[in-house]
């Protein structure tokens, strides 16, 4: 696909695209003061408090950026020029009229992180940099009084403060807003007529930004723009292609994570890499068992039917039924995995009355003994197995996906220590199967012998 250079005349209302020229021509010195081979317009007012002209290229989809709205999310894999765009339309912008922009990320310990270096930049590259005052926190626009700050979400909660009289927020890395700090953001940001740009290569997609603009009910006043490296006029004159064709060849997994914006479905904090889908053909002297997980609030039950096939190292999960359901429909879910009342089921001991109740209608339901470290216990135990998830589990086949470990954002190093989330059918599973996890020499559960 032909890149297409957007040729946009500062200050003036006057938009032109024209075709990017030929792949081997190297484009035009971006921009320059003046006439730079952009077209001449020589019609429009400076607006320019300097009376400069400047011709300024972007790539197509980013001229949505000039669009008026409440939210302008642009998300896709890595040198899609993203960030350069926004960039250049708030050094645009606050040249123009006075707006307070605050650009902000989840992580920023110090001001070497943000992206204060590339507005800096993009300043002198558009060879505005007479405009403006840089100083150490902050730049200000000598003229328009416009002021850039720059904070990190994470550390200083306080610092959403400066949220508040805000006109225009650059969310940049918006994949590692976490759902506090996105919840604080969006109401934060309430002068009338202020907006939200959000930037950032997708990772999961229950990330909060991905929740919010990708789901399929999209927020009002939005522009929601897909872009990748063949938008970006400039891919081919940096170092990316051959990186990225590097990647291509080695680790196509991750060179569509990457490079293409797909999710990261290798994600190497999964808890249970050692699923597979599809039916098993189960030994006919391997029984079912049963483990049930009950939703507290929003959370959902979970009822599972597991294949122990010990002697191949297959754990089989043929059934499961999940869902936000009250305690008095329980046995009407239970009903659809169990064969018959006489099943034994395993039931999170956390809720003694509920267990009690489908005691006392007739189920033969135990609590699990979850004993001091058994969440880790029974993960290991199960990672040992190959697990094959029948199609009938839709809810574990997703949370195979999504159950976790903690990963420290900043190193990126996996913890062994499991995130409380999309762990229903897996708790249950763990249940099931709980009288057959070995138990570890030392803990609870060891037998005192004297010989
Ligand atoms: N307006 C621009 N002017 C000059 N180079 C650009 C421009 N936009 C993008 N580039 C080049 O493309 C590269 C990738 O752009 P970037 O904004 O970092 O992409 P993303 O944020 O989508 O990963 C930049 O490092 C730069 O070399
Ligand atoms: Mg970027």
């Amino acid at each position: 696909m032909a890149p297409w250079v957007l040729w946009r005349r500062l200050y003036g209302s006057q938009v032109r695209a024209s075709r990017a020229p030929e792949a081997e021509e190297p484009l035009p010195d971006l921009p320059t003061i003046g006439h730079n081979g952009g077209p001449a317009l020589d019609d429009v007012d400076g607006i320019d408090p300097s009376g400069h002209k400047v011709s300024l290229h972007l790539g197509e989809k980013f001229l949505a950026l000039f669009e008026r709205a409440r939210h302008k999310a642009f998300f896709g894999g890595r040198g899609s020029a993203k960030s350069h765009s926004v960039a250049t339309y708030l050094v645009i912008v606050s040249s123009q009229r006075n707006v307070r922009i605050v650009c902000c990320r989840q992580f920023q310990n110090s001001l070497r992180d943000s992206s204060k270096e590339l507005i800096d930049q993009k300043i002198r590259s558009l060879g505005l940099l007479d405009q403006f005052s840089i100083t150490e926190r902050e730049i200000i626009h000598r003229k328009t009084g416009s002021r850039f700050t720059f904070i990190g979400l994470d550390r200083n909660p306080t610092a959403m403060k400066s949220l508040e009289g805000c006109d225009i927020a650059w969310v940049e890395e918006a994949s590692s807003i976490n759902r506090t700090s996105f919840e604080i953001l969006i109401p934060t940001i309430r002068k009338p007529g202020s907006q939200i740009i959000w930037t950032w290569n997708p990772d999961k997609q229950d990330d909060p930004v991905d929740a919010y603009f990708r789901s399929e009910i999209k927020p009002p006043d939005s522009i929601i723009v897909r872009v990748g490296f063949e938008d970006n006029p400039w891919f081919f004159q940096t170092e990316m292609p051959n990186e990225m064709w590097f990647m291509q060849q080695g680790n196509h997994e991750r060179y569509k994570h990457i490079w293409l914006g797909e999710y990261d479905t290798t994600f190497e904090g999964r808890i249970f890499t050692n699923v597979e889908f599809g039916y098993y053909d189960v030994p006919e002297y391997v029984a079912p068992r049963y483990g049930l997980d009950f939703g507290f609030g929003t959370d959902p039950s979970s009822i599972v039917k597991v294949y122990p096939d010990l002697d191949n190292g297959v754990i089989y999960v043929e059934r499961e039924i999940t869902g936000s359901v009250p305690l008095r429909q329980l046995p009407a879910a239970i009903d659809q995995v169990i064969e018959s009342n006489g099943d034994w089921i395993v039931a999170d001991s956390a809720q003694p009355g509920a267990i009690d109740h489908l005691r006392s209608v007739g189920y033969n339901i135990t609590g699990a003994v979850k004993a001091q470290g058994s969440i880790k216990t029974g993960i290991n135990w199960l990672k040992g197995f190959r697990i094959i998830i029948s199609p009938e589990c839709p809810n574990l086949t997703k949370e195979a996906r999504l159950y976790t470990w903690q990963v420290d954002r900043r190193t990126k190093q996996v913890l062994s220590v499991p995130v409380d989330a999309h762990n229903h059918s897996w708790d249950a599973v763990r249940y099931a199967t709980e009288s057959l996890q070995t138990v570890a020499p030392g803990s609870r559960g060891a037998v005192k012998m004297s010989l």
